[in-house]
């Protein structure tokens, strides 16, 4: 059994109760809705959101219920929902191994379908009736879409820097996590000091995940969504700023000047991606990521029930070993 199955093994019932929710959770009268629901059935993605949700609420000595399922639900349609208006901006034409939404209607519907989906997540969080997840959960769609803003004007005008990289990152993906790990602590009843360590290790999650994810694009590997598309649309991560800044060769001058131009044809694509990795971008990205990793472990050790915290550990592991 691969990680991800072993992890999840270890909440069966939590999962059982999560799928059978996740089943039934979008009911339309609209038949392209329902096509758009058994797509995204089909292909379901990691969802390690949900699990993060329920191995913190046991690291928080909590026990799995309703509640943790509901508010597992919730952030899965919230990210499923990011996911569907993501393919409209980035012109995605595969997620999960399946076509886009976007390809399959088109992006006028693939929004519509985003914002049904997210407006489901909300009515869910509503009917929890806890002031304190209403709370987490309206200040998600604020963060997620002002980092997506940020991220294309940053493309758009080329602002290149780690600073940037990192406010864009901490927006659009470790607000998610974050909630995912302080939803976790509020439904183990964690106290205040807790739940601020439960954010945080989300928090140092989120940016690990991203930049893990923003390294697959240096690669040609199947994971089930195209790679090579973020220099494409402009999007300078990690692994190339950094070449960018620690490097004066005269092929560092010509990368920047690409860049700067815009000239993003394939065989510029690939150069800029073979100079990123000659300077030892993808070595720098991944010595960030294990410092986010590194945080958020020393932070698990803070968590009350000490018996429980390995899984979540083993979570956080995988977060950065990961190959999909
Ligand atoms: C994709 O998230 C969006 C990013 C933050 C990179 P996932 O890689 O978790 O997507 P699914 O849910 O497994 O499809
Ligand atoms: C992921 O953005 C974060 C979101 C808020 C959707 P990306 O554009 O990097 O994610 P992928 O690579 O399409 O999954
Ligand atoms: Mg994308
Ligand atoms: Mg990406």
């Amino acid at each position: 059994m691969d990680e991800l199955s072993i992890l999840k093994n270890s909440v069966k019932e939590f999962n059982m109760i999560f799928d059978k929710k996740y089943k039934t959770s979008i009911q339309s009268e609209s038949k392209w809705l329902r096509e758009a629901f058994e797509i995204l059935q089909r292909a379901t993605g990691k969802q390690v959101r949900p699990l993060m949700v329920a191995l913190t609420c046991k690291a928080c000595g909590g026990q799995l219920g309703e509640k943790s399922a509901e508010s597992a639900l919730l952030l899965e349609l919230i990210h499923t929902a990011t996911l569907i208006h993501d393919d409209v901006i980035d012109k995605a034409g595969l997620r999960r191994g399946v076509r886009t939404l976007n390809t399959i209607f088109d992006n006028r519907i693939a929004v519509l379908m985003g914002d049904f989906v997210l407006s489901i997540g909300l009515m869910r969080a509503i009917q929890l009736n806890d002031i304190q997840i209403i709370s987490v959960v309206s200040s998600i769609g604020k963060e997620l879409s002002e980092g997506e803003i940020l991220q294309m004007e940053t493309a758009e005008e080329t602002v290149l820097s780690e600073q940037r990289y990192f406010q864009i990152i901490k927006q659009k993906t470790a607000t998610l996590f974050s909630a995912a790990t302080l939803l976790g602590a509020i439904c183990a009843d964690a106290d205040n000091e807790i739940k601020e360590t439960c954010r945080a290790i989300g928090e140092n999650l989120g940016y690990a995940f991203q930049i893990r994810d923003d390294i697959f694009d240096y690669f040609s590997v199947d994971v089930g969504k195209p790679t090579g598309n973020d220099i494409r649309e402009g999007k300078v991560t990690l692994p190339l700023l950094y070449a960018i800044f620690n490097d004066h060769s005269k092929e560092q001058e010509q990368c920047l000047n690409i860049i700067k131009t815009k000239d993003f044809t394939p065989s510029n694509i690939d150069r800029l991606i073979v100079f990123a990795k000659d300077k030892d971008g993808v070595e720098y990205a991944r010595l960030r990521m294990s410092e986010y990793l590194d945080k958020a472990l020393e932070l698990c050790q803070k968590l009350p029930n000490i018996s429980d915290v390995p899984e979540l550990e083993r979570l956080a592991k995988f977060i950065c070993n990961r190959e999909i």
